[in-house]
């Protein structure tokens, strides 16, 4: 098992496919980009089902592939089919921003995926412009359908608020997403931006989101129970079925119950997204090591997992690395 010194039990492990984006979402990227990784420097596609297959092994039953833009890893399918092989056979999930998706979404069901996550912030193409720095809106709407039509059900909506791009989307956005099907879950912006420029002060808090959103909907919780170790705090929507979450992940953490664990496109184990430290796996994958040997660096890498993140605590320091390197 994954356990750490707080009794967590990590079961849901992120993998990083990639550090590259087609998108430059304002919260997360500067506009001219960054210095991507080398191919060389990334796993290969067998080293990542390796380490996929020793984490289910030590419990992991949930597996979700994320980026940068996962869309853009060319292998991504076969790893799909390769992780989906595994017994016992993990949960197997995608967090996306939807380009591309219209073309993959049939093949990537097929190969085994069961979810996706598709990251939209605004349903206002020039919002949608200015704020991820691309006009790409019609390609993500049409990867939204093709999803839900391949049966990658329900299909998820990650949205993140910033105050003067989309903050007076809330409404729009959820009204839009629950005529279509949609379960919209609002994200804090959290301090994980190439460019450090997140500010607490200016932060779209949970509560705001709330405030905003009672406005228009009658919100009626789905109850405690319901959310286990989902960082989503979830409502229905004018009585349902249609639901929204609101992931608080600054003013309200979660870290008392997470069960996660990350690897990065480059091959290190990162026990939280705020993490100071990262393990390099790839240097022992590729120095020969056995199964063992990786066990032993996931178990060494959870155990050394701080109670939570520490974003409000004096000396909190932004990790370096941005979340389109690290992986949501
Ligand atoms: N804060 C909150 N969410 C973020 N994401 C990317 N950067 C941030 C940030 N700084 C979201 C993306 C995507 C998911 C992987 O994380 O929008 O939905
Ligand atoms: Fe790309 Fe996701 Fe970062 Fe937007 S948030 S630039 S979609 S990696």
């Amino acid at each position: 098992m994954l356990i750490d010194t707080f009794g967590r039990v990590a079961t849901d492990l992120r993998v990083s496919l990639t550090d590259r984006c087609n998108l430059r979402c304002a919260y997360c990227m500067p506009p001219e980009g960054l210095e991507w990784l080398p191919s060389d420097e990334q796993l290969t596609d067998d080293e990542v089902v390796r380490v996929v297959r020793v984490a289910v092994d030590l419990g992991v039953d949930e597996v979700r592939f994320t980026g940068g833009e996962p869309l853009l890893r060319r292998g991504l399918v076969d790893i799909v089919r390769r992780t989906a092989q595994l017994t016992p056979r993990p949960h197997l999930s995608l967090t996306t921003n939807g380009i591309g998706l219209a073309r993959t979404a049939a093949a990537l069901r097929e190969a085994g995926l069961d979810r996706v996550n598709v990251s939209l912030d605004t349903i206002d193409p020039e919002k949608f412009k200015t704020l991820a720095r691309r006009d790409r809106l019609e390609d993500v709407l049409a990867g939204l359908e093709a999803a839900a039509s391949a049966g990658l059900t329900p299909v998820k909506v990650n949205a993140v608020l910033m105050r003067g791009l989309n903050d007076d989307e809330a409404v729009p956005l959820l009204r839009w997403c629950v005529d279509h099907g949609y379960q919209l879950r609002f994200i804090e912006q959290m301090p994980l931006d190439a460019q450090h420029g997140w500010q607490r002060t200016n932060m779209v808090t949970a509560d705001e989101i709330l405030e905003r959103l009672a406005e228009a909907f009658t919100l009626t919780p789905l109850g405690a129970e319901a959310r286990g170790s989902a960082p989503a705090e979830e409502w229905y929507v004018d009585g349902g079925p249609g639901r929204v979450g609101v992931i608080g992940s600054v003013s309200r953490p979660f870290c008392g119950a997470c069960d996660r664990v990350r690897l990065t496109a480059d091959g290190q184990i990162r026990n939280c997204l705020f993490a100071r430290e990262e393990t390099d796996l790839r240097a022992a994958l590729r120095s020969g090591c056995d199964d063992a040997r990786i066990a032993d660096m996931l178990k060494a890498t959870l155990l050394a997992k701080r109670a939570g993140h520490g974003i409000d605590d004096e000396g909190f320091l932004q990790p370096t690395r941005p979340m389109s390197a690290i992986g949501g």
